[in-house]
């Protein structure tokens, strides 16, 4: 089970695959020094490294936010002006703090297994990841009360929808499953505008009194959540149906903007 306890920040080059694949799965994230890797794309030699397959990229970013895509499907994250579609995407572009998420916000649970992303340039000010313990979490809910998880198994309890104008798609599936490749409890949950709670609510009985718990166990001074910033050149690889990751506002710098560059993977490190 993952936890957050005496975290391992260390940076470990790409050949210190043992350490990168315990700590992952023991804290559900790892961060990588790509300093050594002699390639413009950091990502690529990174999923090699840890077997994720080609990059995943969803079929709602390809259709809407191709301008932001890369020819090998990642995504570059940051107000750059050879990136702009007709579309702002509020992640992608925005320097607002982003919410508590798992990637994929249209995909249903345990799509998208780990997400990759590389920091090419911080912020100036800000702009610092944080990370949640979601799976930690909701551990921790069924060793006090087990019927406060029974809700999340349920089919409509969350719906995540996309919240551009013009755009109208969404998904609506359980928070927590079983995956059946890789015999894991995992789980599929934000904490931001794409989610609408009220549906889920209705309909699955007990579930706000499970997600207030979560939302609780979420707040930054939590022992499930972490902050820190990235600096230049390193990647965090991330069990996106384990732990969530949002962001911090931050100030840019006019000509080095922050530049993420993000990849998303349907296996996991092996
Ligand atoms: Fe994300």
């Amino acid at each position: 089970m993952i936890t957050f306890s005496a975290l391992n920040l260390n940076k470990y080059t790409i050949n210190e695959l043992t350490e990168i694949k315990s700590t992952f799965y023991q804290q559900g994230f790892v961060l990588i020094d790509t300093h050594s890797i002699n390639a413009k794309d950091k990502i690529s030699p990174v999923a090699n490294a840890l077997n994720l397959g080609e990059a995943a990229t969803t079929a709602y970013n390809k259709k809407y936010f191709d301008y932001k895509l890369t020819a090998d499907n990642m995504a570059v994250i940051g107000d750059l002006p050879n990136r702009k579609g007709k579309i702002n995407h509020e992640g992608f572009e925005s320097n607002n703090a982003q919410g508590l998420h798992v990637d994929g916000t249209i995909e249903p649970l345990g799509s998208i297994q780990t997400s990759l992303l590389y920091c090419k340039q911080p912020a100036k000010f800000g702009g610092e990841s944080i990370v949640f313990n979601l799976i930690g979490a909701i551990n921790h809910l069924a060793k006090n009360d087990l019927s406060l998880i029974q809700p999340l198994f349920d089919p409509n309890a969350l719906t995540r929808a996309s919240t551009y104008e013009g755009i109208n798609e969404s998904h609506t599936g359980p928070i927590l499953g079983y995956h059946l490749e890789t015999k894991r409890l995992i789980a599929r949950f934000a904490i931001n505008i794409t989610c609408q709670w009220q549906e889920g609510f209705d309909k699955v009985p007990g579930l706000q009194r499970t997600i207030k718990h979560l939302f609780e166990m979420a707040k930054e001074d939590s022992p499930y959540t972490a902050k820190f910033p990235l600096q230049s050149g390193t990647l965090m690889v991330m069990d996106n149906s384990r732990i969530c990751h949002g962001r911090a506002a931050y100030i840019d710098c006019t000509e080095n903007p922050r530049t993420m560059i993000r990849g998303i993977y349907s296996q996991l490190p092996s």
